[in-house]
């Protein structure tokens, strides 16, 4: 039987991946002037922290399976990997903040929206790198298939908590735009 639990992170991955690609051609553009409606930059935002959350939620179920284990606990990468998912949500809610004040003071061309989309985007985008590399072997090695199981139920139940249809179907048409 195939690692389900793997497979299901590494699919949102593939989106995740693409989300830093939107994420930055959108900088490219604000950068080069390009008009960006703040409204339509907003509702992309809340999207992504949307679906990331849910994302993250499902990785943090993974975690509590396997920091038991003595050889993950003196590593400190789920530690490093936990303050990342926290550090993102800061990085939204600064993003979110700046643009509603641009908006006020119609400035679309405020130079701390591309500032902080671009921070985003790399924190995302090393984020990943870390997990493939490290936490995905991770699953792999000792989440066994009961846990899996057990995990995948705990998966079932956060997406049915944190409906994100919508949000994904916003985040699939950027992807078809900016690609
Ligand atoms: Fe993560
Ligand atoms: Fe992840």
């Amino acid at each position: 039987m195939g690692n389900k639990v793997l497979s299901t992170l590494k699919k949102e991955h593939v989106v995740a991946k693409s989300i830093v690609t939107v994420l930055f051609r959108i900088v490219e553009d604000l950068r080069t002037g390009k008009s960006v409606s703040l409204l339509y930059l907003k509702e992309l935002i809340e999207a992504i922290s949307r679906v990331m959350e849910m994302h993250h939620r499902k990785e943090m179920e993974v975690f509590a399976y396997l920091t038991p284990h003595e050889e993950i606990a003196k590593e400190d990468l789920l530690d490093v990997l936990t303050e990342e998912h926290n550090l993102g949500y800061e990085y939204f809610a600064n993003a979110v903040r700046i643009i509603d004040h641009a908006d006020k003071a119609n400035n679309e061309k405020h130079e701390l929206i591309p500032f902080h989309v671009d921070e985003y985007a790399k924190l995302l985008k090393e984020h990943i790198r870390k997990e493939e590399n490290g936490f995905f072997p991770m699953i792999k090695k000792f989440i066994t298939e009961e846990e899996q199981d057990k995990i995948l139920k705990a998966f079932g139940k956060i997406e049915q908590e944190l409906q994100s249809r919508k949000e994904m179907a916003v985040i699939e048409s950027a992807i078809q735009k900016f690609r």
